[in-house]
């Protein structure tokens, strides 16, 4: 069972989504088979609202595995748009590749192989929408340069910010999880609360996803520009 939502009402989200199709089954399938940390349908459909909501044309993922996240990130583009999605792996990125075509969405998304950490100085900006869902150990060193790569009123993602609910002191009786990953996330959970260009909300579905927003600045007249925190 989850630590945060119980079954059954997961199962009830997941009996009210009817956002998936034949494709996205099948990676989802592939994906646990093989118990690849996949998100969910549920957490799929929350991603592909939050870009179409903000019009999203150009869409940066850290951690492609095979795909599934980003297709569901890559149905709210319209054509002409891009996802870059980075993976490590050769081989998942590899299978990535293949589902992104099989779901008829290889004309919009860049499969970037290679380390997050380096790569992610050769990405230029801004993105309308980045997902962070790769090394947890990576979410605070990276979280500066996704800020500056967002444009103003763009939205930061990220999955697994409550970690089976071990963030929470106490929670669980026996934390499974390492501790040093743990303290990576509740550093990163502090670190987006605090953040001055950021305004951030978690949702606490399947295991946690935090949304940050880049602030825009008002002006005297109330119009939006951009924002002033040195970021
Ligand atoms: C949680 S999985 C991503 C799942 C995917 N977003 C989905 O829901 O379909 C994390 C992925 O990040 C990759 N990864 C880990 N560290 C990375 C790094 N430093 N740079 C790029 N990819 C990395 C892993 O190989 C793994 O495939």
């Amino acid at each position: 069972m989850g630590q945060i939502v119980p079954d059954a009402v997961e199962r009830y989200l997941a009996s009210l989504n009817r956002a998936g199709d034949a494709v996205v089954d099948d990676i989802a399938r592939a994906g646990a088979a093989r118990e690849l940390p996949l998100v969910d349908a549920e957490v799929g459909a929350l991603l592909q609202v939050l870009a179409t909501a903000v019009g999203a044309t150009k869409i940066l993922e850290i951690g492609t595995a095979i795909g599934y996240s980003g297709i569901w990130l890559a149905r709210a583009l319209p054509p002409g748009g891009m996802l870059l999605t980075m993976e490590m792996d050769p081989e998942r990125a590899r299978e990535a590749r293949g589902n992104f075509t099989r779901a008829g969405l290889a004309d919009r998304v860049t499969v970037i192989v290679g380390d997050a950490e380096r790569m992610i100085a050769k990405v230029a900006g801004p993105f309308d929408l980045i997902f962070q869902d790769g090394d947890k150990h990576l979410y605070v060193p990276l979280l500066d340069r996704l800020v500056s790569l967002l444009r103003p009123g763009g939205l930061l993602v990220t999955d697994n910010v409550l970690w089976d609910g071990e963030v929470v002191p106490g929670f669980v009786r026996k934390p499974a999880r390492d501790p040093a990953d743990t303290r990576a996330i509740a550093e990163y959970n502090e670190r987006t609360a605090a953040h001055p260009a950021l305004v951030t909300a978690i949702v606490p579905l399947r295991d946690g996803v935090s949304i940050s927003v880049k602030t825009m600045e008002r002006d005297k007249d109330g119009a939006r520009g951009f924002s002033r925190a040195n970021v």
